[in-house]
């Protein structure tokens, strides 16, 4: 009886008026014109959803709940992404106000610093969330080889993070020369310098990447390039590979027999639903 009351609350427009506003648009002929299906509620159409929606397939449809836990991950992988996307959309802004020419670079960046709307604000953001990033893609490092997820069949997205880490470092280091000051100068300088006395082909490197004996408008030119086309497309394709080998291969924590045998939930597996959606 106390039940049928509560219910009877529960389903008052009252009720959803204030606790579940979105109930409401969700019964709207907008919402309905775009979302056609009702909301799944059972364990196998649940399943289907997240088959069938873009987003939602790149996470598997079941797993043990410990694998979702905070600790597991630490969600560091996740932070490095967003940071990625954080970096791309503020510099394509600051990509706007920046000509990469030696007459040009540091007036720009300072016009960007003093007179451009959110300027300052948006230099701030793409700064900070380069050296979080360094910060974030090495822990994340340490916490995948801490829970030993670079062992077999994990081995080769391991490499891929190798690839990662470095080309983080890359886009670190080549925007550092584009605000052209004394102290990009310097930095770029000694940086390739370093790398110009590695052994067998030091010296070459250093001149490719110059693209003149010292640094000038042709080494800013190809950091530029380097910086805002070429290190964040491989970036693009390397992450893609990378996310889809952990969706592949599962997290290393779910390895553990005590976490595989762990809390799943009722309904099919994945691999049920997809016979069954294949039959
Ligand atoms: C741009 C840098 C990177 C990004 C954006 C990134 C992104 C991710 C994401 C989203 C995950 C899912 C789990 C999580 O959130 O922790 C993951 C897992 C993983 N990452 Fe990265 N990663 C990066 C760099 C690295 C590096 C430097 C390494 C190691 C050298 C690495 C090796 C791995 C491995 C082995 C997994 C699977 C972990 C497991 O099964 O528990 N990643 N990465």
């Amino acid at each position: 009886m106390a039940g049928d009351e509560k219910r009877r609350v529960r389903d008052s427009e009252a009720f959803k008026a204030v606790f579940r506003p979105g109930e409401r648009f969700r019964e709207s002929e907008v919402y309905r014109s775009v979302v056609r299906h009702p909301r799944p509620d059972t364990p196998r159409g649940r399943a289907m959803t997240s088959f069938h929606n873009f987003f939602l397939h790149l996470y598997p449809v079941k797993v043990p709940r410990e694998v979702l836990s905070f600790r597991s991950t630490f969600r560091l992988g996740f932070i490095a992404t967003v940071l990625f996307v954080v970096l791309f959309v503020s510099g394509m802004y600051l990509m706007f106000f920046y000509v990469p020419a030696v007459r040009d670079a540091y007036f720009d960046m300072h016009e960007i610093r003093t007179s451009v709307a959110f300027g300052q604000f948006m230099r701030n953001v793409h700064r900070w969330a380069a050296h979080l990033m360094v910060v974030v893609v090495f822990l994340h490092m340490l916490r995948v080889f801490y829970s030993g997820a670079y062992k077999p069949p994990r081995q080769f997205n391991w490499v891929l993070g190798i690839g990662l880490l470095l080309l983080t470092l890359a886009l670190s280091f080549t925007g550092y020369l584009l605000p052209w000051d004394q102290l990009a100068l310097w930095a770029i300088t000694v940086g390739t310098n370093v790398a110009g006395n590695a052994p067998v082909l030091g010296a070459e490197f250093r001149e490719v990447l110059l693209g003149a004996p010292d640094v000038g408008g042709a080494a800013l030119l190809r950091f530029y390039v380097l910086h805002i086309y070429v290190l964040p497309s491989l970036v693009i394709l390397l992450l893609a590979v990378h996310i889809w080998r952990v969706r592949k291969d599962g997290f290393a924590i779910g390895d553990r027999e005590e976490v595989a045998e762990g809390e799943m939930g009722g309904g099919p597996s994945e691999k049920e639903v997809l016979a069954d959606a294949r039959s």
